[in-house]
């Protein structure tokens, strides 16, 4: 690897290399295996879901989720805006329509009373709003409490987005095992990793069934290859499952590295006027699995961008937090209810290197020029 910091590197070490040589001396190589059953209870059982289906990222998870309940054209999927774009790409493959909804100021995640607003705006309509998909953001869970009130009572699903989430928890209850649906991310940069690779977890037998069988070209049990409907690739192969049994039994010990690393932004930027660490209320019960800070510029003098051009200087990386896909190009066309809220996130946020896998002297490096910055500032 180079000098470079990055903002969330994969931590692997000893541990995940003799996991992956041990399952490819098993012989389990072709694609499915008995790591993949094994992490598909453990992740299942971490969360408190009934299953787990594991699958080559999160964005195919979501994807053969809304396709196995008959999302498609004509129906309409409330969404956050605040989200990376895999969550409204999954929502667009199936032909139906994202609707984006605006965040609580706070957390960034979806405001339920929007979310309300938006599902009777298309019920007076006679729209078909059959799911809804919210976004923990940053490993922050949603209020699930009332996102999942609010479908109800207008008859939709709830398809968590716990991509980011992965260890948080929500009144008591871990993010991964909300709603009917729940979808977490095993990619490079997050919490925990396979590489590449995620997981559908639900109690719903006949939603993980379902998944399952679409996700393995929808072969129906026969000798002979016999399909009577369209289905994907989009199994998790047995090696990578065994890397991420490896990583599941660090994820603990993983969050609490980056906890150590928010709280040294805390301190960092404690007596700093405009700047806030982003989310800090509640944030015990997140997996602080990105740390950003808000900056208020007509107070601090200085903009984010200003920040992570310092930083990219040194080769420490650094990113706005994610733009909303209501201002992005490729989703002009779709309809949002906003309040000004995720666009103020995405104007005064930047997100700083957070990752576990960062040892202490790359904390001191990003520490140091975080305060020669503010010392110049
Ligand atoms: C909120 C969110 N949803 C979905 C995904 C997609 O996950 P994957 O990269 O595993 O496809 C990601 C991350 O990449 C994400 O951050």
């Amino acid at each position: 690897m180079n000098d470079r910091i990055y903002m969330s590197s994969p931590d692997v070490g000893e541990l995940e290399e003799r996991a992956v040589v041990d399952a490819m001396r098993s012989g389990w190589i072709a694609p499915l295996g008995p790591d993949v059953d094994a992490f598909e209870r453990e992740v299942a059982e971490r969360v408190g879901a009934a299953h787990g289906v594991a699958l080559s990222s999160g964005t195919a998870a979501l994807h053969v989720a809304l396709v196995s309940w008959g999302v498609g054209p004509g129906d309409v999927v409330p969404t956050s805006t605040m989200t990376f774009a895999a969550t409204a790409n999954a929502i667009a493959y199936t032909g139906a329509e994202p609707y984006f909804v605006d965040c609580d100021p706070r957390t960034g995640n979806m405001d339920p009373a929007l979310l309300d607003e938006v599902l009777a705006e298309l019920s007076g309509s006679g729209e078909r709003a059959p799911v809804v998909v919210p976004v923990d953001l940053l490993g922050k869970a949603v209020d699930y409490t009332a996102i999942c009130d609010s479908a109800t009572r207008h008859g939709a699903r709830v398809l968590s987005d716990a991509a980011e989430s992965l260890g948080a928890t929500h009144a008591g209850r871990a993010a991964g095992s909300f709603g009917d649906a729940s979808v977490v991310s095993f990619n490079g940069n997050k919490i925990m990793t396979t590489s590449g690779g995620g997981m559908l977890l639900t109690d719903d037998a006949d939603l993980a069934a379902r998944a399952r069988y679409l996700s393995t070209q929808a072969r129906q049990p026969v000798a002979h290859y016999e399909h009577t409907e369209i289905g994907y690739n989009y199994r998790l192969s047995n090696l990578l499952a065994a890397l991420g049994r490896a990583q599941l039994s660090r994820l603990d010990e993983m969050i609490a590295r980056r906890r150590e690393m928010r709280e040294l932004y805390v301190e960092l930027f404690a007596d700093v006027e405009g700047v806030e660490v982003f989310g800090r209320d509640g944030d015990e019960h997140d997996n602080v699995w990105l740390t950003s800070v808000l900056v208020d510029r007509t107070v601090s003098g200085w903009s984010p961008s200003e920040l992570s051009s310092w930083l990219a200087e040194v080769q420490i990386e650094s990113r706005p937090l994610w733009k909303p896909m209501h201002l992005q190009p490729v989703f002009a066309g779709a309809r949002s209810r906003t309040t000004g809220a995720s666009e103020a996130l995405f104007d005064q946020g930047l997100t700083l290197p957070s990752g576990s896998a960062l040892d202490a002297d790359q904390r001191s490096r990003v520490q140091d020029r975080i305060r020669s910055f503010l010392d110049a500032a």
